[in-house]
């Protein structure tokens, strides 16, 4: 059918036409902004799940809720190797010119800039002092050099900032799992602070399952901080909507047997179900679509996979790194023991120690339990026995 009509929105971060099966989350968080911008106890939450899941679109959708649910949000992804103050002081600063607009007065909104002025030049962060207008200086304030209390000061003031405002600040922050450690610990530390003045500060964050272990370690009370909620493949209710409701739209029928091939087939993963969508429906000439589309359309499917959404992450491992993952998929799908995977490539498992350190840093593999790697990406095993025929050993 025609290319141009296609409603099916595969890649990272796209809207999908239809956000399935996952009304229950977002009313739950929510619920918990709206308590915590009265001033009333809330906890924050996390979206956690594989790549693919939907994170980052629900992410996006609960900050668009919350702008219009009087949140100023600073949406941020956290990139590899980048400091979360870098990233925080352009972000504030934006959040907090928006709580002054058309205020004459000597807001908390000011106070709070010239906060983020300090805090900009404690950390040799180049933020040009044009560019925070006027505001007083207010030293002592967020400029000791100590990212524990600096960023407790600063998100402190911004939270009342908001709150004279009548509004809430929400932090929305991707990719959690990339905020060096210790900034982690210095956000969680301020969120802690923030909490016990009820100020209106909340944070969203998505992250891949390694979020788990860097939560407790950076904190040990962040387990009665944060809310984890598990993002994983939609239930098979959820997943036929989310293949339905974009193709009724367009006038076109999907037969019932097509459909539950393609949940088969995709296993409910809300990536690969936007990219069968899309092919299932290039493919078919015209409505219904039928299991014989779907048939012709699953090779073409899965080749547009391979080229992107696995070729990425696989392009930029290290020959040994991708001799570590084709080992563990060597060993089968799901969770390996360490020790296995060491074996099968004839080392040691301190000697694949480094190797296995940074292909969790690059957000690759994560350890489900004690000594159980896995794949962050889902079917990846798979792909890796593609892309590479045979574990070489050396
Ligand atoms: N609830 C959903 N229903 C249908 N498709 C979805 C849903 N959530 C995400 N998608 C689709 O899945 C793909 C991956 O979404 P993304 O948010 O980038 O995942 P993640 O951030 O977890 O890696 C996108 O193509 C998006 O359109
Ligand atoms: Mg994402």
């Amino acid at each position: 059918m025609d290319p141009r009509s296609n409603p099916f929105a595969p890649g990272a971060g796209s809207r999908p036409p239809e956000l399935a099966g996952r009304d229950e989350v977002m009313e739950l968080i929510a619920i918990q902004l709206d308590r915590l911008r009265r001033g009333r106890a809330a906890r924050h939450h996390l979206l956690v799940g594989l790549r693919g899941v939907g994170k980052t679109v629900l992410l996006d959708e609960m900050a668009r809720r919350a702008e219009a649910n009087q949140f100023v949000t600073v949406r941020l992804e956290t990139p590899e190797n980048r400091s979360l103050p870098s990233m925080l002081v352009p972000t504030l600063r934006s959040a907090l010119l928006r709580l002054d607009r058309g205020q004459a007065a000597l807001t908390k909104a000011k106070r709070a800039l010239s906060a983020l002025r300090n805090f900009a030049s404690a950390f040799r962060l180049e933020m040009g002092e044009a560019s925070f207008g006027v505001v007083p200086a207010e030293p002592g304030v967020a400029d000791s050099g100590d990212l524990d209390l600096d960023l407790s000061d600063l998100l402190c003031l911004v939270g009342e900032a908001a709150q004279e405002r009548g509004a809430g600040l929400a932090l929305m922050i991707d990719e959690l799992q990339y905020v060096p450690e210790n900034d982690l610990g210095a956000l969680i530390a301020a969120l802690h602070r923030a909490g016990q003045l009820q100020l209106p500060v909340a944070l969203v964050g998505a992250g891949l399952p390694q979020l788990y272990g860097l939560f407790g370690r950076a904190k040990s009370y962040s387990e009665r901080l944060f809310i984890f909620n598990e993002i994983g493949p939609l239930d098979k209710a959820s997943a036929r909507q989310a293949l339905i409701k974009p193709v009724q739209q367009e006038g076109v029928e999907f037969r019932e047997n097509a459909v539950e091939r393609v949940i088969d087939l995709t296993q409910g993963y809300p990536y690969f179900l936007q990219q069968w969508g899309a092919q299932v429906w290039n493919v078919a000439q015209k409505s219904p679509i039928t299991r014989k589309d779907v048939s012709e359309a699953d090779p073409l499917a899965r080749a547009e996979l391979d080229a992107s959404f696995f070729r990425v992450r696989f392009d930029r491992l290290t020959p040994r790194e991708r001799q570590y993952l084709r080992a563990m998929a060597d060993l089968g799908d799901g969770p390996q023991r360490s020790g296995d995977v060491a074996e099968r490539i004839e080392r040691t498992t301190s000697q694949c120690g480094p190797v296995r350190d940074s292909l969790i840093r690059k957000g690759m593999i994560y350890s489900s339990e004690h000594g159980l790697m896995d794949f962050t990406v889902p079917l990846f095993a798979d792909f890796m026995r593609r892309a590479m025929p045979d574990l070489e050993i050396d």
